[in-house]
């Protein structure tokens, strides 16, 4: 069997705490979308393309950080030495670009127990890195460290989440986040790591081509810690928002 175990810590340098009893509006950008709404998937599937260009710089008082560049502190993927693939990587001081041109591309939203889905597209994600990595992609041992270009085209995103609804000091319902999960694929990965086998470029040279035209699997192998990492992201964007304005100021009785 194989363990893996995977790390993702992100900056929120922005965070502040919210003293309880202020109810939070919605930004002023977001328009607020009825619950009884019986196309309430579309009236909030169509602010997307305003709303999401507005948190490029983060916003404060709703815990989002800046989302370009998005900085990730570290994303680390440890296997045990029994493992028969087994790679170790520690990526620090992960800048992703592009992330603020994703598109929501779908939505369905159920309010009772509240389950929402979402389906997103990022044209093109830059993901730039110091890497460390030690162990086997695939079959072939890899060894380097230096700076990583990874390099997503059409990178879709399904994010789900499930919650309950929680009545806070105020006396009003807020949505409480419980479990999300992540699924994604894209038409094509980049991969580049400078500097593989202490700068041995004839080695590094064919590994990178190695990785080029198997990046499908080397993808399969190396994605889920950075889909993790997204995955917590993309919860606290959407958390700064749901869970800090209560469900009478998000979807409104009448809006
Ligand atoms: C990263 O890789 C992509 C795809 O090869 C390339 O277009 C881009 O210029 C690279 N970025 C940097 C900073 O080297």
């Amino acid at each position: 069997m194989k363990s893996r175990t995977v790390a993702a810590f992100f900056c929120l340098a922005s965070v502040v705490t919210i003293t309880s009893g202020a109810r939070i509006p919605l930004p002023d950008f977001i328009k607020p979308c009825s619950r009884n709404d019986p196309k309430l998937n579309e009236c909030v599937r169509k602010q997307g393309p305003a709303v999401i260009p507005k948190l490029k710089d983060g916003i404060r008082k709703y815990r989002i950080p800046k989302l370009e560049p998005l900085r990730v502190e570290q994303i680390k993927v440890d296997q045990d030495e029994s493992a028969s693939v087994g790679i170790n990587l520690i990526a620090n001081d992960i800048d992703l670009h592009g992330v603020s041109q994703a598109q929501l591309k779908d939505i369905d939203i159920q309010l009772d127990p509240p389950v929402f889905k979402m389906k997103f597209l990022f044209p093109r994600v830059e993901l730039l890195a110091k890497y460390d990595i030690n162990g086997k992609v695939l079959i072939l041992p890899i060894q380097g460290k230096g700076d990583a270009n990874i390099t997503m085209v059409n990178l879709n995103i399904d994010f789900d989440f499930d919650g309950e609804w929680v009545k806070k000091e105020d006396g009003l319902q807020y949505l409480k986040m419980k479990d999300h999960h992540i699924k994604y694929d894209m038409d094509r990965n980049y991969i580049k790591l400078d500097n593989l086998f202490n700068g041995n470029k004839a080695l590094g040279d064919r590994m990178n081509e190695f990785m080029d035209v198997n990046w499908r699997e080397v993808t399969q192998e190396l994605g889920p810690p950075i889909a993790d990492a997204l995955a917590l992201v993309v919860r606290s964007i959407v958390s700064g928002i749901v869970e800090q304005v209560p469900l009478v100021n998000i979807f409104p009785e009448k809006a």
